[in-house]
């Protein structure tokens, strides 16, 4: 039905973002967390549902956002984040990582506040799952895999890092980006972007978080297979 299908060069695909940053609770009203704001995320869901994508979101808390036009699945903990991911990854066409996942928490987390009285002075943390390489490892060697892009913030040897990342977790695309310049990174409109792909190119990106989103559709739609007509 004509109803059911938005035109675009998307059209006809799912794809799956994670996005915002995680928290890792040491009781309930102390977390580990940083100060991702999911913009890129959801300038890269908004982005795919105007070229036709069915479009969900797995966000971290970010606040109050526009979630009109997909489908938004709200966590908390990287564990959170991997479970949701997890369960969907297999029936999409392109999994998008964005998400600032926590890659600690805390070992134990008290049920009741903990008074400074009682300390501790020196918390013990623990690696949280990596969803994304838990994602990749899930679908590997499947005949039909979903378009892995993962994205890399680093501060320096900014291409090497994130290289190093898209070969390690099996990526098709990895985002790099500088997040020590001016102009990118966390909680701004703008991004300048170094898109690395496994055909060994790379090429450089940069504009509104908007504008960015579109052109890295744009590179992902080469790795997509032809839909059959
Ligand atoms: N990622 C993830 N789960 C994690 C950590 C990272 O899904 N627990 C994803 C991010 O969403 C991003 C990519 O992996 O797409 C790279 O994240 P980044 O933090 O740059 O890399 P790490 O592998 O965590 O390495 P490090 O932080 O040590 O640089
Ligand atoms: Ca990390």
């Amino acid at each position: 039905a004509a109803s059911l299908f938005t035109p675009g060069p998307l059209a006809g695909r799912h794809v799956l973002i994670t996005a915002g940053p995680t928290r890792e609770y040491l009781d309930p009203v102390r977390f580990i967390s940083n100060p991702s704001t999911g913009k890129m995320g959801l300038a890269l869901a908004e982005a795919a549902r105007g070229m036709g994508a069915k479009v969900t979101v797995v966000l971290g808390p970010v606040g109050t956002v526009d979630r009109s036009g997909y489908e938004v699945v709200d966590v908390v903990s990287a564990e959170d984040m991997a479970r949701e991911v997890l369960a969907r990854v297999d029936e999409v066409d392109c999994f998008i990582a964005t998400a600032a996942v926590s890659d600690w928490k805390p070992e134990t987390r008290a049920a009741q506040k903990v008074k400074k009285s009682e300390g501790p002075e020196t918390l013990t943390l623990v690696r949280t799952p990596d969803v994304l390489a838990e994602a990749s490892r899930r679908v590997s060697g499947r005949e039909k895999r979903p378009v892995l892009v993962g994205f890399a913030a680093e501060t320096q040897r900014v291409v090497e890092y994130a290289r190093d990342k898209l070969e390690r977790k099996g990526l098709d695309a990895i985002v790099a980006n500088d997040v020590s310049a001016p102009g990118a990174g966390f909680g701004v409109d703008t991004n300048q972007v170094t898109v690395l792909t496994r055909d060994g190119k790379q090429r450089e990106l940069s504009g509104t978080k908007r504008e960015v989103a579109r052109s890295i559709l744009n590179l992902i739609q080469d790795f997509l297979p032809r839909t059959p007509s």
